[in-house]
């Protein structure tokens, strides 16, 4: 199930629950659904909300229930095809905008841990180098930390703009990490 660490949390659950059922010698075991929706409803009264860490965290949307449903066997081009479509529509772009932030506060928010780090993605050394400093750059690499689902579906790539992990300064800042030509990572 792709919800990280609850995820597995909630594999247990069902798991126990399945193993419980079979002790009992259920003849009418209850089906996937409502097993899921009962270990679901348990997780979630054992959880409670902080800030910005609600408890939708632990709903799973049509994206994650699909990744979870595929995790073990191949994508469908159809599948992922639908899965980048719907992510790329979530995407929202600045008001004003304004892209590109702060590279310096971008590297601190890239390696303090937060929602996972920047190194437990492939390198991203001379990205914006490479690519070219161009708009194009930049508002692909706003997409792509916004929701790297929009372009690679099941990416294992926290959706740090969807699902809320940074704020929106928070996002320019990592942006200009990846694209400001001062940032470490295009010497
Ligand atoms: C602030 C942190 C992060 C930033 C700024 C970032 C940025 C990016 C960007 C811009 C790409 C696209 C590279 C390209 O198209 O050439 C990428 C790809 C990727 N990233 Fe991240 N990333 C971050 C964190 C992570 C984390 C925590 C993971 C895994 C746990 C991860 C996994 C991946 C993977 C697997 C790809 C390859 C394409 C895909 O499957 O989505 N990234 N990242």
């Amino acid at each position: 199930m792709r919800m990280t660490t609850i995820g597995g949390a909630v594999t247990t659950l069902l798991l126990a629950m399945g193993a419980l059922g079979a002790l009992h010698g259920c003849a009418t075991a209850p089906a996937d659904d409502a097993v899921a929706a009962r270990a679901a409803a348990s997780l979630k009264s054992s959880f409670a909300a902080r800030g910005q860490a609600g408890l939708q965290r632990l709903d799973q949307d049509e994206t994650q229930k699909l990744c979870s449903e595929y995790a073990n066997r191949p994508l469908p081009a159809s599948v992922a095809e639908k899965i980048q479509q719907a992510n790329l529509a979530t995407i929202r772009y600045p008001a004003d905008g304004k892209l590109v932030g702060d590279w310096k506060n971008g590297e601190k928010i890239a390696q303090s841990g937060q929602g996972f780090q920047f190194s437990d993605g492939p390198s991203l050394y001379r990205f914006g180098k490479l690519r070219g400093f161009t708009d194009e750059t930049r508002k692909y690499a706003w997409g792509k930390v916004y929701n790297a689902d929009a372009f690679s579906a099941c990416s294992n790539m926290p959706r740090f703009g969807h699902s809320a992990i940074l704020t929106e300064q928070q996002l320019r800042d990592v942006v200009a990490l990846l694209v400001d030509p001062g940032s470490p990572v295009n010497q």
